[in-house]
């Protein structure tokens, strides 16, 4: 992890959160290259769940919403982590995250001391809305963004002509005040999710259950990702969230082991029901096909951290390879991976020199480019190190335009993956790209 920590930032893909003050715990800054692969992961997340379904709406709701959204749907009470506290170092643990001798004794992992009692942690931020600082005024920044979609579900309904069987999808900010927020990236205080809910008619819910369990996993082969590095793991009775029937997750092999990456989850009618109780609304469905059958809807949902896929991403992508024999730092190669759709650069245009008109049109190739891809271009230093830089930062190809391009109008194409190179005519450029993104497949 050290390793992708340290490219992350040093390539602009991710800074600490207020770096110059020391830095703020659980809170990162997404630079130049992070922003435009994140951007890409929620395209690709949002055209799936989208754009290829008929089924499936967008939302975007907002973060701050009235306080009894979170009564009803449970999260006052019960989204809590068990703390302890060690009375001599007072360093601070989730319960569940503790050696078992240790918890069985009481005794710190780190210094030996003794420990608290454990105590109920919410995770919920809370904060105040308006100028008085009473428990009038309490407002929450919400921990899912799933909430959101379950107060306008018939609001979409109306507005949308939408019949069950259907799906509303939303990206957006979450917040948790996580105890433990290690592993960078991993488990944030403030970070990104990619959730989609799916209404079904109760009793149909196991069979939808499993159909977007099959959907979510061929979602990442879609991806590209290394599959044997991907794995179910289903929620024992311990560990079912206080609104699910059946939860599975799928688990990705970070460096740290196998964690969670995307949650599918049974949440029954549960959460639905709480909000007819709490706001004294029907959040009946009204079936006009099936005879004005009237029925609380049971509900699908896929939830992914857009931030934490982020992080799958790089680790997955992240290769080190040996390139040459020479006996120095030069044989090895650092390469990003990134399938090509998602490559924060797609084509990298490099002028062999910076003379002789070659620069220029390295620039005008780029221009041409510019519409339809996202470019970088480059013309500083000996040209094995711009193609090593592009490789660190995960661009799948590179145009070099050299003498003969003057002559005859041809470019290198550079394929970052195998190193080949090809000669092509500049006007073949843009279709020869758009087919190597569309045929991609990963072989190393
Ligand atoms: N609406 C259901 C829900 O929020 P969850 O399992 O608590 O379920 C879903 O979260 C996903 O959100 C997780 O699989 C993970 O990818 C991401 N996630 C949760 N907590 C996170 C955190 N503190 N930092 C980064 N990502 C987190």
């Amino acid at each position: 992890m050290e390793k992708i920590t340290s490219l992350a930032k040093r390539r602009g893909f991710v800074f600490q959160s207020s770096e110059i003050y020391g830095g703020q715990g659980g809170a990162w800054d997404y630079g130049p290259l992070g922003i435009e692969l994140k951007n890409r992961i929620e395209g690709t997340w949002w055209k799936e769940m989208t754009q290829l379904h008929d089924d499936i709406v967008g939302l975007d709701s907002a973060i701050l919403m009235h306080p009894r959204t979170w009564e009803a749907s449970g999260h006052v009470e019960n989204f809590t982590d068990p703390l302890v506290d060690c009375k001599k170092c007072k360093a601070r643990f989730r319960e569940d995250l503790i050696p078992a001798e240790n918890l069985a004794a009481r005794k710190c992992p780190e210094c030996g001391g003794e420990m608290t009692d454990t105590r109920k942690f919410n995770l919920m931020f809370k904060t105040h809305i308006g100028a008085a600082e009473d428990s009038a005024s309490i407002i929450y920044l919400r921990p899912e963004t799933a909430q959101g979609i379950y107060v306008n579900y018939k609001n979409i309904i109306q507005s949308n002509r939408m019949k069950i069987p259907f799906g509303i999808a939303q990206v957006g900010k979450a917040f948790r005040n996580e105890i433990v927020t290690k592993n960078f990236i991993f488990r944030t205080c403030e970070f990104e999710q990619l959730e989609m809910q799916f209404f079904v008619k109760p009793g149909s819910d196991e069979e939808w259950f499993n159909e977007w369990r099959k959907r979510r996993w061929a979602y990442y082969e879609k991806m590209g990702v290394k599959m044997d590095h991907l794995r179910w793991h289903q929620h024992g009775p311990d560990e079912l969230a206080h609104y699910a029937k059946d939860a599975y997750d799928i688990q990705y092999l970070f460096p740290m082991g196998w964690r969670e990456l995307e949650g599918v989850h049974n949440r029954t009618d549960f959460d639905l029901n709480r909000h007819t109780q709490y706001s004294g609304k029907d959040m009946q469905y009204i079936d006009q096909d099936g005879g004005n059958e009237r029925y609380i809807p049971y509900i699908i949902e896929t939830s992914a951290g857009l931030t934490r896929t982020l992080l799958m991403v790089l680790c997955d992508a992240y290769d080190e390879e040996k390139v040459a024999d020479k006996g120095n730092d030069d044989d090895w190669r650092t390469v990003l991976r990134f399938h090509p759709s998602l490559a924060p650069i797609t084509v990298a245009v490099l002028p062999l020199m910076k003379k002789d008109g070659l620069a220029e049109l390295a620039k005008d190739i780029r221009q041409d480019l510019k519409e339809d891809f996202a470019t970088d271009y480059d013309q500083g230093g000996a040209i094995g190190r711009r193609y090593r830089r592009q490789d660190e930062a995960g661009t799948p190809f590179c145009v070099t335009v050299d003498y003969q391009t003057k002559e005859d109008g041809t470019v290198t194409l550079r394929f970052r993956d195998s190193m080949e190179q090809v000669r092509i005519p500049k006007e073949e450029l843009a279709a020869r790209l758009r087919q190597e993104i569309k045929a991609y497949k990963r072989e190393c």
